[in-house]
């Protein structure tokens, strides 16, 4: 997967994806991240990028030229003028787990970072194919959130994780949350790990983690269980559970 991420703060991404998961994804070329100044493409002395709201109002907007340019440049360099052209925004829709999965099915993708109040909205217009937002809240840019993307969207490519069944039993793929993990010591300051667990049998292993999924779910993000995907028996306990939360 190849993305390009066009953004006025190339630096803040050097950390984040200079450790862990993306870090050894690019090392192993199973995705490969380009960073564009975008005041690099505006071509007036003082390389401005931003202009006052006509109208009026508070704040900056960023302007259409070195947007254009830096995602045209983009485009030719690749040859490839149909890529999905995203731009992070609060106002796009909201990012989750299946979001992310349909994200890891592109090739190739370009990423925005907006700033300021906004962006001249002949980008969202004329130039981008889609925006995303991930979470109701705003943030001063949108780095953070193109981070946020690209950690969700690589985790997924194949072979960027060890395992490739860690991928499946996430939080939120199904639509539930995770049940809750133990490790070693068997007893840490006297409290123990379920008993269960020790069992060495799978089925009642994998029954209870699937029954405390839906109770956490229930407890924590009953808004979920509505489009998980259950079994009519799951269907029965989850009812029978919700009689016994109340
Ligand atoms: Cl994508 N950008 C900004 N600036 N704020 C956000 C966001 C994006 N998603 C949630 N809040």
């Amino acid at each position: 997967m190849r993305i390009h991420i066009l953004t006025l703060f190339p630096n803040m991404f050097t950390a984040p994806f200079g450790e862990s998961i993306v870090r050894r994804a690019i090392d192993r070329g199973l995705v490969q991240i380009a960073f564009y100044n975008i005041r690099d493409y505006a071509t007036d002395r003082h390389h401005v990028v931003d202009d006052s709201p006509y109208g009026g109002g508070p704040g900056m907007v960023l302007k259409p030229e070195p947007l254009f340019k830096a995602v045209e440049a983009v485009l030719s360099e690749r040859g490839e003028f149909g890529l999905p052209v995203l731009l992070l925004t609060p106002q796009g829709r909201l990012f989750n787990q299946q979001a992310a999965q349909e994200l890891a099915g592109y090739r190739e993708m370009v990423l925005i970072c907006g700033h300021y109040e906004g962006v001249d909205e002949r980008v969202r217009e004329r130039l981008v194919t889609d925006e995303i937002s991930i979470g109701d809240y705003i943030l001063s840019g949108g780095e953070l959130a193109a981070m946020v993307v690209v950690d969700a969207v690589v985790r997924q490519l194949p072979g960027v994780l060890g395992s490739e069944a860690s991928v499946c039993e996430d939080s939120h793929v199904g639509g539930l949350l995770e049940y809750p993990q133990y490790t070693r010591p068997q007893s840490f300051r006297g409290w123990e790990v379920p008993e269960v667990l020790l069992s060495g049998n799978h089925a009642a292993i994998a029954r209870w983690r699937r029954e405390q999924s839906l109770r956490r779910t229930i407890r924590r993000r009953p808004d979920l269980l509505e489009r998980a995907a259950l079994s009519d028996e799951e269907r029965r306990l989850v009812a029978q559970m919700e009689r016994e939360e109340d």
